[in-house]
């Protein structure tokens, strides 16, 4: 009897064994249930999905210290160097085995709302070892690494529409250095291009011929140190001839701008007020007082670039959405197109030829806030020493932002593909199930329906089918990289993490109740934004009349 109770325990557990760490070729009936079962247990998932040996080899601590040769010229030859500092880590998929990522590799990533992407986008932020720039629109992510952050480098917060409290730290003036034309043409294509052209035929069109005549604005307004709001007026029809007139006399001005404005005149009614129409919603938040503020900087009120990123700073760009966009989001775009631009060509005269340690562009909520060209830069960025992780609900809102093209050269240059449970766009979950291929499985059969003259057993069936990415377990995801096997991995939260309970602990970390006790004192308190000077907290929304005639009015007479 014994012996019977012996073999029958040890039968089950090597049952137990078997089922633990060798998933069989079966086709289980309940997918869904068995590989949820499974990944709470930290096992591995099932057939298809990466194997220890190539989570080892791929995306373990050894895979990173080689690509660290090219991702951080600066650390070779420093073995010890710990990981973070040479990787982000993505996520411990099973027996927790940790997935990274290299430096130059981009990320997109899926999520529904409350899903926890910026709590997996915080974690990445807290240990990365170069300067960041985030993208957000909630405070979340400010408090969530700020405390953290400060220890790395200096924090940079703009943050026009005072969400959650937070003060700004500095001014940004779009026109400081437009005097250079090709200053004034980057900054000019990054506002015309930053506008929704959604339900417009030839959008493109409309945002080329935008950036056309703006450049021509920016770089009058510059030479004769005039501001944006000015531009916005120029823009709307008031002072018709004025840049002109301050191109084609001014010293030093790039004369055939101005040939480029009076173009204009020539252009059908129709056309012009196309035109019109898209520069001014690209300077529409200059006609709120508060938001016109944050681009009229007084002296060292502005942001330096180049030490942002020489000091490994973090910079928050902080915005909500009105409507479809954020009505500062092409200002937003345009100074993250200008950091990009900054970090590229800095990188260009360092060893490598690229930014070390490389820049993370953590974009959450870009299609709203910071509409940047996420297609055109992922094609070369990571060569430049600048990652950038993007984060979107679906395929939808991509499309929906850069179009259906736009969209899939960010799903085809971004290396991990990360897709969070809940999704529920089925063109979303087909493709993500799609990348992930398919592998021979058997089915299981009942007695019955097991006959001799039916087909083969081992079938051919999706490693993960849309609704067990949709009914992964939460904080789980699903992850794609490159030529690799699909990966299931546990993400990593800010608030889990040990370097924020620290700070949170040591009281650097705001907690949730001091930001809404702030947020009430400023309540009662008006004006919110105490870190801009009375004056320009509220400015005139157009500039003090002056008539061209005036003598002396520019700086060149
Ligand atoms: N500090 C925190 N501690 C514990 N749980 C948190 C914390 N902050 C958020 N959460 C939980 O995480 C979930 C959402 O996380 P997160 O804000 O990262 O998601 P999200 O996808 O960025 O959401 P949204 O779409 O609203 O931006 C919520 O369920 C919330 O309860
Ligand atoms: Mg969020």
């Amino acid at each position: 009897m014994k012996i019977v109770l012996l073999i029958t325990a040890a039968a089950l557990v090597l049952i137990a064994v078997k089922w633990a760490f060798l998933p069989g070729r079966r086709l289980r009936r309940h997918r869904v249930r068995h590989q949820r079962i499974r990944l709470r247990l930290r096992l591995h998932p099932g057939k298809g999905h990466a194997t220890i040996a190539e989570l080892w080899w791929r995306w373990g601590r050894l895979a990173m210290n080689r690509s660290s040769r090219r991702t951080r010229p600066a650390l070779t030859g420093r073995l010890l160097t710990p990981a973070r500092q040479k990787s982000v880590l993505a996520g411990r998929s099973h027996y927790r085995h940790a997935l990274r990522l290299p430096l130059d590799e981009h990320a997109v990533i899926f999520s529904p709302p409350r899903g926890g992407k910026t709590g997996w986008l915080a974690r990445v932020i807290l240990h990365y070892p170069g300067p960041v720039l985030s993208t957000t629109t909630k405070h979340d992510m400010y408090e969530l690494t700020a405390a953290v952050r400060a220890r790395k480098g200096p924090l940079h917060v703009f943050n026009p529409q005072g969400i959650g409290a937070v003060a700004s730290t500095f001014r940004w003036n779009p026109l400081e250095g437009c005097e250079e034309p090709a200053v004034a043409i980057r900054r000019a294509d990054a506002f015309a291009y930053s506008v929704s052209q959604k339900g417009v035929e030839d959008g493109s069109f409309w945002a080329a011929k935008a950036s056309d005549y703006l450049r021509g604005y920016f770089h009058a307004a510059a030479i004769a140190r005039l501001d944006l709001r000015h531009v916005a007026q120029w823009v709307s029809g008031g002072r018709p001839g004025e840049a002109e007139d301050i191109l084609s006399t001014a010293p030093g001005a790039a004369r055939y701008l101005a040939d480029q404005l009076a173009e204009m005149r020539g252009e059908s009614n129709k056309t012009i007020s196309t035109v019109r129409m898209t520069m001014s919603r690209s300077l529409a938040f200059l006609a709120d007082p508060a938001l016109a503020a944050s681009v009229l900087p007084e002296d060292g009120e502005s942001l330096d670039i180049p030490s942002f990123l020489r000091e490994t700073g973090t910079l928050y760009l902080i915005a909500e959405t009105r409507g479809e966009d954020a009505p500062v989001a092409p200002l937003f775009a345009c100074l993250a197109s200008e950091i990009h631009y900054t970090a590229a060509l800095a990188g260009s005269l360092l060893l490598g030829g690229r930014l070390d340690p490389p820049l993370l562009m953590a974009l959450d909520e870009v299609t709203q806030i910071c509409p940047v060209p996420v297609p055109s830069w992922l094609a070369d960025s990571g060569g430049k020493g600048i990652q950038i992780i993007t984060v979107a609900h679906g395929e939808a809102q991509l499309r929906g932002r850069w179009g259906a093209n736009g969209a899939r050269i960010i799903m085809d240059t971004s290396g991990a593909k990360i897709w969070l449970p809940g999704i529920s766009d089925t063109d979303t979950l087909n493709a993500a199930s799609a990348l992930c291929g398919e592998t021979p499985m058997k089915e299981t059969r009942t007695l019955f329906e097991h006959h001799r003259d039916q087909h083969d057993p081992y079938d051919r069936h999706p490693i993960m089918t849309p609704d067990m990415i949709r009914q992964l377990p939460a904080r789980y995801a699903l992850i794609v990289r490159g030529g690799m096997s699909p990966v299931i991995a546990r993400l990593p939260m800010a608030w889990t993490d040990s370097a924020y309970k620290h700070a949170r602990r040591a009281g650097h970390a705001a907690t949730n109740r001091a930001v809404s006790e702030r947020a009430v004192q400023e309540w009662e308190a008006p004006p919110r934004r105490s870190a801009w000077s009375a004056e320009h907290a509220r400015p005139d929304a157009i500039p003090p009349s002056a008539s061209w005639d005036d003598p002396g009015r520019y700086p060149w007479q």
